[in-house]
């Protein structure tokens, strides 16, 4: 019987599984791996599709409604938000390389006992964003960053101590929108590509591979039912979008869930904002498990992320849970908006400032 010899590679070469890609980037750039990311990231991308197949049949399978439950935000847990956190939890805890993890949906970072020293990585996720979209069957996500385990960690130590780390310190953060396709973005600090899943073959496979953020955009992403209790500089700044300031009259596009917002704004351009409200002061999005994923992503696509005042990746966290403002764009946006919140910054320090984050 004649042997067939397939050379290496000479498969479909356009079929690049997330797997694949995980493992070529990490020969490019850490030849030294194990693999033992990659391992990691399967837990994660197993997870996703253990809950985009509930959010598929979110209908029929009674997920909708709450769980009777509240998380610490005391928000009505949705059932799909449980079930999107038993799925992380699980997959990464027999990941023996997964020392400890943080969830939006509970309160405390969980270490995972008897890794005598396996555990490496520390994982922080929101298992479902835009939970209230759930029932009206509008995209919702799931939102992670991966950090490593602080040296000297040691399982003495108070677990929070290995979450709260600054957003720079990120190896790798990415997101799964469960929209009208299932698409994972990620980035481990060499670009940003795109996977989408194909249901036929259980695979997330690329589709968007080194995502730039357009220099400009065309809209704009806020809910504006809040306009008179934003900052008047945020309010001016929309303004000056929405009156051609920048050259068009920038249109309103807000679905309400973050990772369906921003993978938009990341895809076409234009800015995503959630200002500092009266009912949420400090902001409503949560620094660890949102806004810092969205940022290092907009960074490596060529926007930028701030909070109003510091740029998201560089502000040190005090709680698992703390929220932020969050003002993140493609570079045209973003460096107008600086223009509006440090009127007073040299435009070269601005610039640099800016430029430096954005390099
Ligand atoms: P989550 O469902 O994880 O609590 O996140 C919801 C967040 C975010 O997805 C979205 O951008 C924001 O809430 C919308 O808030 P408003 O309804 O106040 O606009
Ligand atoms: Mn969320
Ligand atoms: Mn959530």
């Amino acid at each position: 019987m004649k042997t067939r010899h397939v050379a290496l590679g000479s498969h479909d070469p356009t079929i690049v599984t997330i797997q694949q890609h995980i493992l070529q980037e990490q020969r490019k750039h850490s030849p030294h791996a194990t693999g033992s990311f990659s391992w990691l990231l399967s837990g994660i991308t197993l997870a996703t599709k253990m809950t985009e197949a509930r959010v598929r049949r979110a209908g029929l399978l009674d997920v909708i409604g709450e769980a009777g439950g509240v998380n610490i935000h005391a928000e009505k847990q949705q059932k799909l938000d449980v079930y999107a956190d038993e799925a992380l939890v699980h997959c990464l805890g027999v990941r023996e390389n997964v020392a400890v993890i943080a969830s939006e949906e509970n309160e405390e970072a969980i270490m995972f006992d008897g890794r005598n020293g396996t555990g490496k990585y520390v994982v922080v996720f929101d298992p479902l964003d835009g939970s209230s979209n759930i029932d009206v069957n509008v995209s919702v996500g799931t939102i992670f960053s991966i950090f490593p385990l602080p040296p000297g960690f040691s399982t003495e130590d108070d677990e929070a101590m290995a979450v709260l780390q600054r957003g720079t310190q990120q190896l790798a953060a990415g997101y799964v929108v469960y929209g009208s396709s299932t698409i994972m973005v990620y980035t481990t600090g060499h670009g940003v590509h795109g996977f989408t899943l194909d249901p036929s073959i259980g695979a997330y496979v690329l589709s968007h591979e080194d995502i730039r953020m357009p220099e400009q955009g065309a809209y704009y992403s806020s809910n504006d039912a809040y306009w008179e209790t934003f900052p008047e500089v945020y309010r001016d700044y929309l303004t000056f979008l929405r009156t051609g300031g920048m050259g068009r009259r920038y249109g309103l596009r807000y679905i309400g869930s973050l990772v369906a917002d921003f993978h938009r704004t990341l895809l076409r351009g234009g800015v995503f904002l959630y200002p500092p409200t009266d009912k949420d002061p400090q902001g409503k999005l949560r620094l660890l498990y949102e806004a810092n994923a969205v940022a290092f992503i907009a960074e490596q696509a060529g926007g930028f992320a701030t909070d109003g005042r510091r740029r998201i990746l560089e502000i040190e966290p005090t709680g698992i849970h703390q929220r932020t403002p969050l003002v993140v764009g493609g570079r045209s946006e973003m460096e107008q908006f600086q223009r509006f919140v440090q009127p007073d910054v040299t435009r070269l320090d601005g610039q640099e400032e800016l430029s430096h984050a954005l390099t």
